[in-house]
């Protein structure tokens, strides 16, 4: 019998403990393993029940997502479920771990469910851009009813055993030997002489077939307005459900899955979900040790510095702030508060672990108190000398075996590292602003970078929950070097005809959660205007430089806080209205640059701000910024609002195809080559007939 399931008779009870590390995904071996294993056991006179349960960390945590490429192999996942319910002995299913996706609907064809306390389940394939296609859409809510049915696809979130809604699902929870309490609980099925009792039979409307209905076609109204294809199909299947007989809804269900699988949304969530995972994955972390961390030191208490120590003291780790003076570390301190603070309003934080965070902070107006720290980590303004300064400061001050960061945004790590006795304990953990709440950190690697450094930052990511994706030094990294492209396109579109209001509301129609300009007004049009001032003196005169956000600024007008920037925020109103008064400007700044404006289309501006965004990340690849390019495309889902069912900007040009991509750049080119210089990977990838996502595979 196969490997991947092993198959044991204890007493008058089959066991098939499903053996596929890590997560007991329901790959093919899987799938026979348990046809195999039921088959024994039906075979077996002397077997009374069976008991599925998962080996090591957990009962099937899916599907194998990897297998979806290709046409699935026999037995499929609907037919193993099929024939557990069918089975004529009692069938148990004891979860632990996490059963998710085809792991829970094997739970849900089995007839009896037992789990462990600290279980959780779920049907997160709508975070695939799939449905449950396992009969999961037809036999939870015959168990549960539509609305939580509904709930944990619509969601994908997984929900604890424990949660009371979960009720319906479990016949038994329990704490301890899980293995054991499910042999006593088949034990006292097979005393009672209770039969196999398939959810398929349930017939009674659900419970209350009106109120079915009503949450059915209130969460349609709801799905409707979502982007992404998925929710709707799943809102359809359950309504199937409800109106057909069970073989025609699992047909149903079946041909909807099909579609989804197949679909553009599937293809480039499946990415992503890989490519996170992969990003992890420095190439560091096979050289270096990350060092033990429990005490964090932050220089600088403004938003970055306090939402990062936020971050940390939810992560369990000792913080010392340290500030200029005590005005400002007072200040530092109350922000961290106000963070916290927050989150006891929104119910995300007990009161007590809110005293528990507050105990392990500590504030200094010193850099000596950061003496004893295991990582410090500078957040002050991004300025070379005061970085320098910093760490010129630090170095006399902590241990040889403090690692230290800094979270500049753009400047060069390399230089900041020059004032270091050791630079390999420096590296860029670059977080993203709400720092205590964007899942993404930049660890950027310098030329003198070590391995423990690197490993060190990425054990941090891990502990605060964040996503790291390496980058190496350019100006900007990887986010702020793509978004800086995009930035620049929306600018030109906008000289040349195109309104910043048409623009927005393009990028919005492709996924982006706000527009370009909205984003611009919302973060400050202050800040990047004292940078361009900045680098004014060493900018080259033959660069396009678009002077409408000079304008702006010269008036005032800085976005949102001040009631003007691209919109107008009437009576501090956060939504903007269209003024009038920036489109005039923008007009008078075209007739002084001799531009006729012409009009662009939706798909135009879309086209062009995909192309600037994927010839950057090419580029980065090419010099060696970016690993991979899933990693160029996990730092745009996560720290730029670059719609995750598109998978990012490098799977969204594979989807496109490299070939009229690279037509779209030779065009926009012969216009302004300077900014439109072709990567050279487009022209090799389509003569290979290959895709980015191939690289990614080959990392
Ligand atoms: N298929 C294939 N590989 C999977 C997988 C799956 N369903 N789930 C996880 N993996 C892999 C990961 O890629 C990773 O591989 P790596 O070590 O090579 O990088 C490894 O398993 C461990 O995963 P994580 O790093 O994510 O481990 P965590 O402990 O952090 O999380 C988890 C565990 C909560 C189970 C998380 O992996 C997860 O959410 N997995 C996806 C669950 C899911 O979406 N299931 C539904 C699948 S679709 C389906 O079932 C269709 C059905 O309806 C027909």
């Amino acid at each position: 019998m196969s490997d991947a399931v092993i198959y044991q008779v204890e007493g008058d009870v089959a066991v098939l403990a499903v053996n596929n590390p890590p997560v007991n995904a329901l790959s093919h071996a899987v799938r026979v393993g348990l046809v195999e294993g039921l088959d024994h056991a039906l075979a077996d006179d002397t077997v009374r029940a069976i008991m599925l349960i998962g080996m090591g960390r957990t009962f099937p945590a899916g599907a194998d997502i990897r297998e979806f490429v290709s046409a699935p192999k026999d037995p499929w996942l609907p037919e193993v479920c099929n024939r557990l319910e069918a089975a004529s002995k009692p069938v148990i299913a004891a979860v632990h771990g996490t059963a998710l996706g085809g792991g829970f609907e094997v739970a849900l064809g089995a007839h009896y469910r037992i789990a462990d306390d600290k279980a959780a389940f779920g049907l997160p394939e709508v975070t695939l851009g799939i449905l449950p296609g396992a009969g999961g859409t037809q036999r939870a809510p015959r168990l549960g009813g539509a609305e939580v049915a509904l709930d944990l696809m619509l969601s994908g979130r997984p929900m604890k055993v424990t949660d009371k809604r979960a009720g319906v699902f479990f016949d038994r929870v329990v704490s301890g030997d899980l293995r054991q309490a499910a042999l006593e609980y088949a034990a006292e099925i097979i005393a009672d002489g209770a039969n196999p009792r398939p959810t398929r039979d349930i017939t009674d409307g659900f419970r209350d077939a009106a109120d079915y209905q009503s949450v059915v076609q209130d969460k349609l109204a709801e799905v409707s307005r979502r982007p992404e294809i998925a929710p709707v199909e799943i809102v359809r299947c359950v309504e199937a459900a409800a109106l057909l007989p069970f073989d025609t809804g699992m047909a149903f269900e079946r041909a909807a899955f099909d579609t989804l699988v197949a679909s553009d949304h599937s293809d480039a969530l499946r990415h992503i979900f890989f490519a996170e995972r992969k990003a992890a994955k420095l190439p560091e972390l096979a050289q270096g040790t990350a060092r033990d961390i429990d005490r964090v030191g932050i220089v600088g208490g403004g938003t970055m510095g306090a939402g990062i120590a936020a971050a940390c003291l939810s992560a369990g780790l000792r913080v010392m702030l340290v500030e200029r003076d005590g005005t400002l570390l007072d200040k530092g301190l109350s922000r961290i508060r106000d963070i916290l603070e927050r989150d006891v309003r929104r119910g995300r934080l007990g009161i007590d672990r809110f005293e528990d965070h507050l105990s392990r902070l500590q504030g200094r107006d010193d850099l000596v108190a950061m003496a004893d720290m295991d990582l410090v980590i500078e957040a002050v303004i991004e300025e070379m000398d005061v970085k320098q300064q910093i760490f010129a400061q630090l170095d006399g001050i902590v241990g040889e075996n403090t690692v230290l960061a800094t979270n500049t945004s753009y400047l060069d790590i390399n230089e900041i590292a020059s004032v270091l006795e050791q630079p390999e304990m420096l590296v860029g953990l670059h977080f993203f602003s709400p720092a205590h709440v964007m899942r993404l950190l930049e660890v950027v690697v310098g030329e003198r970078t070590g391995a423990d450094a690197v490993a060190t930052g990425v054990a941090l990511a891990k502990r605060l929950g964040k996503i790291p994706v390496r980058s190496g030094v350019c100006d900007g990294f990887i986010g702020n070097s793509v978004f800086a492209a995009y930035r620049a396109v929306c600018d030109f579109m906008m000289e040349d005809g195109a309104s910043p209001y048409e623009i927005d509301k393009a990028m919005r129609s492709f996924g982006m959660a706000l527009g370009p300009f909205q984003v611009s007004d919302l973060a400050g049009l202050d800040i990047a205007w004292a940078r361009r001032k900045r680098l004014a003196p060493t900018r080259d005169p033959a660069d396009r430089y678009v002077v409408v956000a000079d304008r702006l600024c010269e008036r005032g007008w800085f976005g949102q806080k001040t009631g003007r920037g691209y919109y107008r925020y009437p009576d501090g109103a956060r939504k903007g209205e269209p003024d009038p008064e920036v489109l005039a400007i923008i007009e008078a700044e075209r007739a002084v640059a001799g531009i006729v404006p012409r009009s662009f289309s939706v798909k135009e501006i879309q086209r062009r701000v995909l192309a600037a965004m994927a010839n950057t990340g090419a580029r980065l690849l090419r010099e060696g910024i970016a690993t991979r390019p899933g990693d160029i495309d996990t730092v745009l889902v996560h720290g730029y609002g670059y719609p995750r069912w598109r998978g990012g900007p490098m799977k969204t040009a594979d989807q496109a195809g490299l070939l009229a991509l690279k037509a779209d750049l030779e065009r926009f080119a012969a216009e302004y080559p300077r900014f439109w210089q072709v990567e050279p990977v487009f022209d090799a990838l389509q003569r290979e007939g290959r895709h980015f996502s191939d690289l990614d595979r080959e990392s």
